[in-house]
């Protein structure tokens, strides 16, 4: 079997369902934790809109932190919506999608997607040199958040050196490729990268809670 049909073959699909079986792990684990009991009376009972309205207030920053924060914010916004155009503009990945889920949606010209991949690999390459240089974030970085930032742009850099045909055949550039996204798939549930979904599942639990205390957002 050559490089490209295993990574086609064997290896996406034993990554998408470690995938789906630990996202799914993850998420049960977390939603059936025990809580203890609340015996005080709510001065609320419009948690679902005080979860819904806190996911989108706290993620902008407060207008007395944006000096501080502004650069390190511009940089995530920057390089999550290029991955987004990235993995759901480039039309090769919509048929990939589709051929899982019968979803189907037009695709974005090829240009746009390869400038918006050059600066994702910027912006991300802008994040690691500021967690690297700054000594607080430097001091409270662990190996999790390295590896989730190299498992996240490796399929980007591949992606782009695959359609540049730099380095090798395309044949096992894809196949690189590939292999790249199986290993952001298995990694994506058990490291930081879960940020993904726990995101909304944290910003809601606490919004719920400061609805049904009455305190303001
Ligand atoms: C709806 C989905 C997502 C949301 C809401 C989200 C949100 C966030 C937020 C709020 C941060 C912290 C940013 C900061 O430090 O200023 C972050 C960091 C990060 N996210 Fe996401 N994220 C999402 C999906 C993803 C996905 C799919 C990936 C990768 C495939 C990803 C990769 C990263 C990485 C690598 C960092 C750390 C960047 C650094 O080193 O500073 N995120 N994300
Ligand atoms: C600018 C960045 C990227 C470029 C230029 C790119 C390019 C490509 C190309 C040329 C293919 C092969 C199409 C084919 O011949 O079948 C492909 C497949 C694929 N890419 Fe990317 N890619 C990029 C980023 C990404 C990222 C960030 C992800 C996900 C995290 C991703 C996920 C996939 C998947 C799932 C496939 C399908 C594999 C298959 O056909 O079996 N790509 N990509």
């Amino acid at each position: 079997m050559d490089l490209l049909t295993f990574a086609r073959g064997p290896a996406l699909q034993w990554s998408l369902i470690i995938f789906a079986v630990g996202m799914l792990w993850r998420l049960i684990g977390i939603l059936l934790l025990r809580r203890k009991p609340d015996h005080t009376e709510p001065r609320s009972t419009a948690t679902w809109r005080g979860a819904l309205k806190l996911i989108a207030t706290r993620s902008w920053p407060k207008r007395e932190f944006w000096a501080t924060t502004a650069f390190g914010q511009t940089i995530g916004y920057v390089f999550h919506i290029g991955l987004a155009i990235v993995i759901l503009g480039f039309v090769p990945h919509i048929l990939f999608i589709r051929s899982l889920t019968g979803l189907d949606w037009p695709g974005l010209p090829n240009s746009l997607i390869y400038l918006s991949g050059a600066i994702t690999v910027a912006a991300l390459i802008a994040a690691l040199i500021r967690r690297i240089s700054n000594p607080v974030m430097r001091m409270l970085s662990n190996f999790d958040d390295y590896f989730s930032w190299f498992v996240t742009i490796a399929p980007v850099v591949t992606g782009l050196l695959a359609v540049a045909h730099l380095g090798a055949r395309y044949e096992t550039l894809l196949a690189i490729h590939i292999l790249s996204i199986c290993l952001l798939l298995i990694w994506m549930p058990f490291g930081k990268l879960m940020h993904t979904v726990l995101i909304f599942v944290s910003r809601g639990t606490t919004g719920a809670l400061f609805a049904r205390k009455g305190a303001s957002t």
